[in-house]
C-alpha cells in the first residue's frame, strides 16, 4: 500500500490547475449507457474513474482515453449484472441503476459495501425507482430490478439526496410520460449531468432548482460533453494555502460554485481573490478560527469538512464542525488527535480547538477527504508526516502530490512494493 510522507513548514506558491469533477463524470458517465456515442472531455484520472470504466466494459461498452478525453461507444448492454468487486471499490455503484433500468429493463446491483461514512442506504433511490413501476427483489448476489416500462410520475424526496435525483433523472429520461423531482438536490454536477443528458436528446429542466422536469423521450442520440471542474478538489487546494501559507492561484475553477467556502475563509482571516475561471488564495498560515455547518449545495460541502478540520487544528481560537449531512463523517479525528489536535465530538458536532502547533505522526486516511484533511494539516506540522491508506485519496485526486509539489510543497509518494 502505498503513503505519503511529508516534511511541514513550507510555504505555497505558483498556480495549480484542477481536473475535471469527480462526482459529475460518475453519473455522466452512468448516462453514457442509455447513448450509441458519447464523446467526455475534461475526464479526471480516478480510480473511481477507472472503476465505474471497467464496469461501463462488463456491461458491453467499449471505451477509449486519450488524456482528459474518453470515447464511449455503446454497441449493446451484454450483462445486466454489476460486478461485486468492483462494485465494493467504489461507494456510488447504485448510480448504474436509473441508467441500466433505461437502456435495459434490469440490473442487479450488490448490496451497496458499508463505509466510513456511515451504512450509505439506498432507500430514497428504492422508493423512487418503484413509483416509477419497478419491481425490486432481493437475491444472493444483490438487489435485482426489473420494469417493463418506466413510468414518468411525481417523487417528491424526504432528502435533497444528489444519487437519487441523479437516479431518477437517468430513470426519467426514457420513461413514458413527464417525471417531476421535488426537494431535489441543487449541486452544480446536477446541472452538469441535465446539460449532458439534454445533450444527447433528453428533455430536462430545472435543473439547479428544487424541482427537476423530465419529459420521456423514445431515443437518444450521442454527443460530446466537457465536464464541469473539481469544486471540491479547487476548495481542498484553497484550504492547503491558508494552512501552509503563500500565494497560489487555482485555475479552472468555477467561483460562483466556491461561494461557500470562499466566505468562510474570508472569516477566518484568508484573502481570496476572485477572477473569471480562477480564485488566488493568500494567506500567512494564521487562520481565526470559525464554527462551520455542513448543508446541501449551496450551503458549505461536507466534501470539505474533514479539510476544513485540519485547517482549524492548527487555528487561532475555537471553532464548531456541525456536520448534518452524513451520520458518521468524524473518522479522520483520532488521526488529527495523534497529530496534537484537541477536538472534543458531541454527537454530529466537533468542537476544535486550536493548538499552537502540530506535531507530524504517522497517520492512516480513513476516506477520500479525510485523508486529503490529514495531508493539508501535515504541510503545516511541525516535522514528518506519514499517511497510509492513501488510495482512498486517489479515489477523488488526481496526481495530488504532483500537484502539491508543483506548487513548493515538500510531499512525496513511496510506493511499498518498490520499498520491498
Ligand atoms: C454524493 O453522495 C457524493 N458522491 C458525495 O461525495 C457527497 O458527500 C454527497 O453526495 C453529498 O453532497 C457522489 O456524487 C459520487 P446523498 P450521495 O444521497 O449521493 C442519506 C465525496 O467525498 N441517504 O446526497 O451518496 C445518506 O446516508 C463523496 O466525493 C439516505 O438516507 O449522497 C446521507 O446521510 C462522499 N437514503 C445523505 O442522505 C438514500 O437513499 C446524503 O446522501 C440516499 C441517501
Amino acid at each position: 500500500m502505498d503513503r505519503y510522507v511529508i516534511c511541514g513548514g513550507e510555504r505555497l506558491s505558483g498556480q495549480v490547475k484542477i481536473s475535471g469533477a469527480k462526482n459529475a463524470v460518475l453519473p455522466i458517465l452512468a448516462g453514457t449507457l442509455m447513448t450509441k456515442n458519447a464523446v467526455l472531455k475534461n475526464v479526471p484520472n480516478l480510480s473511481d474513474v477507472a472503476y465505474t470504466v471497467e464496469i461501463l466494459e462488463n456491461l458491453g461498452m467499449n471505451i477509449t482515453r486519450e488524456n482528459d478525453k474518453m470515447n464511449i461507444i455503446n454497441s449493446g448492454i451484454v450483462n445486466t449484472v454489476l460486478p461485486t468487486e468492483l462494485c465494493s471499490k467504489m461507494r456510488s455503484s447504485i448510480l448504474f441503476m436509473g441508467g441500466m433500468l433505461a437502456s435495459a429493463g434490469e440490473v442487479t446491483i450488490p448490496y451497496p459495501g458499508g463505509c466510513s461514512l456511515g451504512n450509505r442506504p439506498i432507500d430514497i433511490h428504492l422508493k423512487a425507482v418503484e413509483k416509477m413501476g419497478v419491481e425490486i427483489a432481493e437475491s444472493s448476489n444483490g438487489i435485482y430490478c426489473k420494469v417493463r416500462s418506466l413510468q414518468g410520475t411525481k417523487i417528491k424526496l424526504p432528502f435533497p439526496s444528489v444519487g437519487a435525483t441523479e437516479n431518477i433523472m437517468l430513470a426519467g429520461v426514457l420513461a413514458k410520460g413527464e417525471t417531476t423531482i421535488s426537494n431535489c438536490a441543487i449541486e452544480p454536477e446536477i446541472v452538469d449531468l441535465a446539460k449532458f443528458l439534454n445533450s444527447i436528446g433528453a428533455k430536462i429542466s430545472g435543473a439547479g432548482t428544487d424541482t427537476i422536469v423530465i419529459k420521456g423521450v423514445n431515443e437518444l442520440g450521442g454527443c460530446c460533453h466537457r465536464v464541469i471542474p473539481d469544486r471540491i478538489e479547487a476548495g481542498t487546494f484553497m484550504i492547503a494555502v491558508a494552512g501552509a501559507g503563500g500565494n497560489v492561484k487555482i485555475q479552472d475553477v468555477i467561483p460562483e460554485q466556491l461561494r461557500p467556502v470562499i466566505s468562510k475563509l474570508k472569516e477566518a482571516d484568508v484573502e481570496v481573490k476572485e477572477d473569471e475561471n480562477s480564485v488566488t488564495v493568500c494567506s500567512d498560515g494564521f487562520i481565526a478560527n470559525t464554527d462551520i455547518k455542513t448543508m446541501p449545495y449551496p450551503g458549505f460541502p461536507t466534501d470539505m469538512q474533514a479539510q476544513f478540520m485540519g485547517l482549524m487544528c492548527g487555528g487561532l481560537g475555537t471553532g464548531i464542525i456541525n456536520e448534518t449531512v452524513f451520520e458518521n463523517r468524524f473518522m479522520q479525528v483520532p488521526e488529527f488527535i495523534k497529530m496534537g489536535a484537541d477536538i472534543t465530538i458531541e454527537g454530529r458536532c466537533a468542537v476544535v480547538k486550536g493548538v499552537e502547533k502540530m506535531k507530524g505522526a504517522k497517520v492512516r486516511a480513513t476516506d477520500l477527504r479525510a485523508g486529503a484533511g490529514l495531508v493539508i494539516t501535515g504541510l503545516r506540522a511541525e516535522g514528518v508526516t506519514e499517511i497510509t491508506d492513501i488510495h482512498y485519496i486517489d479515489r477523488g485526486y488526481e496526481n495530488f502530490d504532483g500537484k502539491l509539489r508543483g506548487i513548493g510543497a515538500d510531499i512525496i509518494r513511496i510506493n511499498e512494493q518498490a520499498v520491498q
